[in-house]
Formats: C-alpha cells, structure tokens, sequence
C-alpha cells in the first residue's frame, strides 16, 4: 500500500488514514459511516449528545452495513452550575425569535453536571459492551479510570488537542493518537487547558510543533477537504487526516439540505466563531442568530446550558428550513466543498494525494 500504510492505518487496522470526523447532531448517520469504512477510512460517530440506548441501537445498524472498523466520539463532561438568572435573562433574549419561528417554549429541563457524569459513563458502557473498535474524545480528556477501562477491552483510545500542550497532555493520559484540532475546524473547539484566544492554532504551525513534542500518532483536523490538504498536513508530520466538513455535504450525511447548500455556496470569509447556539465556542457560518445573540452575549450562560436552551429553536428552524437560526458548523475551507458520494470523495482525496506525492518524487 505504499504510501499510505503507517503506525495509523496499522493501529486502527484500516487501509487509509482518512478519518469522517465525528459530527454530533445528526450528521454521521450510520449510511455515512458505512460508507466510509466500507471505501477504506474510518467512518465515525458522533454520539456527544446520544442517550446510551440510541448509541447501542446505531451501533447495530452500522454493523448491518459493514464489517469494517468505525468509531465513536464523546463528549467529556465539563463542569458547570446552572445559574438560573442567567437563563431567565437569555430566554428573554431569545423570545422574539421564538415568537418569529412559531415555536412553543416548553418548560427545559438541563440535566446537572452530575447526570452528564452518569450518562458519559453510561455510554462508555455501551461501547465496551458493543465491542467498539475506536473511542474518541473531545473536550477534554477523561479519567483514567475510563481510559484504563477502554484499554483493558481493548479499545483504542484517541484525543483531540489545540495545542501542543493538550497533545501533550494526551500523551500522558496515554491515548494511542491525538487529533489536532486547527483553527481552521468547523464545529465545535475541543481546547480544555488555556483560553479560546490563546488556542487558535493554524494547522501549519500546530501540527510541525506538536510532531516535536509528542509520539504518538497525530491526526490532522480542520479545513483538510482534498489531496493538497491531506498532502500538506503529511508533510508537516501527521500521519492521520481528519474530514469534517467535506464528509457534511457528502449525499450519505444527515445534514439537512438547507445547511448542506449553505456550505456549498459559502466562502472562506463567512464563517465566525461563536458561543451563541451552545454556550461552548463552535466555528460555523454567519447568520441572524448569531448577529442577534453577539447583542447579548455576556448573558450567555454555558455549555451545555445554552445548547439546551437553543434546541427548540434549531429544531423549528429546521423544520421550517430557516438557515438563519440554525447552527451551520462548518471549516474554513466551504468553497472546496461538494457535493459527491462518500465513496467518490474518498476515491478522489485518495487520487489527488497519490498524483502530487509522485509529481515530487519524480
Ligand atoms: C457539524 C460538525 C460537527 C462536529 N461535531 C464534532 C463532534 O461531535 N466531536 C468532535 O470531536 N468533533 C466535532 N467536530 C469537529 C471535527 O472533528 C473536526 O475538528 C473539524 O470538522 C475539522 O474541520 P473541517 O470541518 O474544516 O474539516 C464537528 C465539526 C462539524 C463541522
């Protein structure tokens, strides 16, 4: 297999270092993931917000579409308080928009801090019972009981870093590879250890200095959609490639259409980061809520607060196909976004690399 055969592809048994980023909120459907296992990557699932029966009830249809190894990410539950003016206030903010959307707020309840800690535990669970190749994390990194747990069943565990300190830190908390999230990356950030501002690292720097502090595998994530992407971060040192955004307007992901058009007619320009739908800072397309919640945003309360507070207007807005209240996470590299088969684009990130890596060595 040449050039693609390395530590990577042999620890997670696959033939390809092409990694479907996990997409919580719907996106990684099963057929998604499917797809991509079954053309040579790794496809994976992002459960962060799964309830551990849907996790266990996903696993099986993946199952039923593909023998090959997949993943699964989580979320690692973070601290908070519930702080109920905060809410009050924020809600008020948000009335209008509800009253815009035709939505109903019903009364929302947000699950402490403790009961995140009994769900994650639940779905670790869950993935040990299913016997689930690959666990990935993000947001942090998790005890070491949970790691030491995953390890003793065999299953290989990877963080996700900003900067070269967290890569660090995954290293020590022994995961078996990192992914290196670059400022570039839609969806959510996955810093833990400093502040959003000083953890704004481009991949053209994150990825050669973290490939001088850390041994493990290192898993490039953020703006990568095609051969020159995945080119370039190999040259800088990573032996992983991981596709968000170009898997999201794939004709398997579970996008919505309106945010998957969204994408394809977007430009590098466009996209923001922003606390606005969850309270936790995410890279995605500009639109009206965010412009509305930039007003107010000191009130905004925390992750996963305010992401419980938005989820009735995101869904309305889904359903009403109204892009400008809906989250539309999404890397900086839109205008290199198609839309193709899991297949094709694996097919064609394959070929672009293979092309310019023997255009250099002849
Ligand atoms: C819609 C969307 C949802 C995401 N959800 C997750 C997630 O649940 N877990 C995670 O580790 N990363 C998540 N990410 C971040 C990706 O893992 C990755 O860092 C990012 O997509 C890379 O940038 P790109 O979108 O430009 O390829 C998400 C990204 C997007 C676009």
């Amino acid at each position: 297999m040449g050039m693609w055969d390395n530590e990577l592809t042999r620890l997670l048994n696959i033939e390809y270092p092409i990694i479907q980023a996990p997409m919580a909120g719907g996106v990684t459907s099963p057929d998604l993931i499917a797809a991509v296992s079954n053309s040579g990557g790794l496809g994976m699932m992002g459960a962060g917000y799964m309830a551990p029966g849907q996790i266990r009830e996903q696993i099986r249809q993946i199952r039923q579409l593909t023998d090959k190894p997949f993943g699964i990410n989580l979320f690692v539950p973070t601290n908070y308080t519930i702080d109920r003016e905060k809410i009050n206030l924020v809600k008020h903010s948000m009335k209008h928009i509800m009253e815009k959307l035709k939505y109903q707020s019903e009364d929302i309840e947000i699950p402490s801090f403790e009961e995140n800690i009994d769900n994650f535990k639940e779905q670790i669970n869950i993935i040990i019972d299913e016997k689930v190749p690959i666990c990935t994390f993000t947001f942090g990194i998790p005890s070491a009981d949970v790691i030491n747990q995953l390890k003793n069943h065999s299953i290989i565990v990877i963080g996700t870093a900003t900067t070269v300190e967290e890569a660090i830190l995954n290293e020590k908390a022994e995961m078996d590879a990192v992914v290196l999230q670059g400022s570039e990356a839609g969806g959510h950030r996955g810093t833990f250890k400093k502040s959003i501002q000083e953890s704004l690292i481009g991949l053209i720097s994150l990825i050669p200095q973290a490939s001088d502090h850390v041994h493990i595998p290192l898993i490039a994530a953020g703006g990568i959609m095609d051969g020159r992407g995945v080119m370039a971060a190999k040259c800088l040192g990573a032996k992983g490639f991981q596709f968000g955004t170009a898997f999201l307007t794939c004709v398997e992901s579970g996008a919505n259409q309106v945010y998957k058009d969204a994408i394809l007619h977007s430009t590098e320009d466009q996209t923001v980061l922003t606390t606005a739908f969850s309270g936790k800072i995410a890279r995605g397309i500009k639109n009206t809520f965010i412009t509305e919640m930039e007003k107010v945003k000191e009130d905004i309360p925390v992750y996963p607060i305010q992401n419980e507070l938005t989820k009735g207007i995101r869904k309305a807005a889904g359903t009403l196909k109204n892009q400008e209240y809906m989250s539309l996470w999404s890397g900086q590299s839109p205008r290199l976004a198609k839309s193709s088969t899991a297949k094709e684009l694996i097919e064609q990130i394959i070929s672009e690399t293979e092309k310019i890596s023997s255009s250099y060595s002849n």
